[in-house]
């Protein structure tokens, strides 16, 4: 049932516009040029630290499958290129490897292709009792807990009582060893949700905001009725604002993800203050290319990611977060609205 899910739900983000209709919010988000950037490109350094490892890009594959043998090929291609490119991998949901041992395999090929990359396992909020399971099945160097409210009440067969998830995470949290990310997918993160999630002691925020795949999209294609799918569509919070919201409300480190496409919009969510950021549906459309495609995309991102630097004139991750940036339009003024700063951006040096 759940593994026949898994299938839909690739197929129709394989075959279908599954995106927003409206966008990350990263064109309001200007890097200022530099004339005079004083750095040489071929010294420039993408490298992050994520958990203890040294990754190469600040580009993580972010969760996609797993559950449906169709899925154990793609999962082999992306572990593929995630440990060839020395970059980080998320895994969908392992509640279904979990329950049915026939399935573990389309996980754990992951582990088995990339066994040196940073591995992220991925469980629901209420699945508390999955969540050793899920940390042993990949040893992974962190578990993301995915928030997914809206795609819930779309879905036709859904889970609709979202009470006591906050205590859920919370119990995880407090028992396992490894970080924990709190994951939303398409819908982004409130400041106030960002704070409950840090008090609880969430150790990252994957933003997951709107501008990329849209979970209310991809169940209205699954749905008989496809009115509150369509309504819905564009529902959540845009990336751009999500990342500053949740960057300016708690001290935590931030993956900014939701429609992220190229280097350029990574270069600018770094600039607004975050650690890196993630890329799920081009990476499942190149896996079923091939691993070296996924390699292409992933080496394609540096060269944008690093031309930004250059422009900038940053020569770490670190020296990019502290860029001036001058935010403009529509997420200037929802920022606004919420009361933050958006000048402080532009008076950086
Ligand atoms: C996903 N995503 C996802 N997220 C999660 O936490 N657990 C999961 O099991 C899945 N499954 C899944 C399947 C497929 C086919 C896709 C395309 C995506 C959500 C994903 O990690 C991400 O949050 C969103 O797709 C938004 O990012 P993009 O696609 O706009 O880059």
């Amino acid at each position: 049932m759940i593994s026949d899910r898994k299938l839909q739900h690739l197929e129709i983000c394989k075959n279908y516009d599954v995106e927003h209709t409206i966008t990350t919010g990263f064109e309001d988000i200007n890097l200022v040029h530099r004339s005079l950037p004083e750095v040489d490109y071929d010294e420039i350094d993408t490298s992050i630290d994520f958990n203890g490892k040294t990754l190469d890009s600040p580009l993580i594959i972010t969760a996609i499958t797993g559950g449906h043998p169709e899925s154990t090929k793609i999962n082999e291609t992306l572990a593929t290129a995630a440990e060839n490119m020395n970059i980080a991998m998320g895994v969908g949901s392992q509640r279904a490897g979990i329950t049915n041992p026939e399935l573990k395999e389309t996980f754990t090929v992951v582990r088995n292709c990339a066994p040196e990359a940073a591995i992220i396992g991925n469980i629901g909020a209420p699945q508390v009792e999955y969540a050793y399971d899920a940390i042993e099945m990949l040893n992974c160097d962190a578990l993301a807990i995915h928030l997914n409210p809206l795609q819930e009440i779309i879905q036709p067969e859904g889970d609709i009582n979202a009470k006591g998830y906050v205590d859920s995470i919370s119990e995880i949290c407090s028992n396992v060893d490894i970080p924990i990310i709190a994951k939303e997918t398409g819908a982004g993160i409130s400041s106030q949700d960002a704070k409950i999630l840090e008090d609880i002691g969430v150790n990252m925020i994957d933003i997951e905001g709107v501008g990329g795949t849209s979970w209310a999209a991809v169940e209205t294609y699954r749905a008989e009725n496809p009115s509150l799918g369509n309504l819905f569509w564009d529902w959540g919070i845009t990336t751009a604002v999500s990342t500053v919201e949740v960057l300016e409300a708690t001290n935590l480190p931030v993956i900014s993800s939701g429609g992220i496409r190229n280097g350029l919009e990574a270069a600018k969510a770094i600039a607004l203050g975050a650690d890196c950021v993630g890329m799920a549906l081009p990476f499942l459309k190149h896996s079923y290319l091939g691993h070296t495609y996924v390699e292409e995309k992933i080496k394609q991102f540096n060269r944008e990611l690093k031309t930004a630097m250059f422009l900038v004139g940053a020569e770490n991750i670190e020296q990019l977060q502290q860029k001036k940036v001058i935010i403009t339009g529509k997420t200037r003024e929802v920022l606004e609205q919420l009361e933050i700063d958006t000048k402080k951006f532009a008076r950086r040096i």
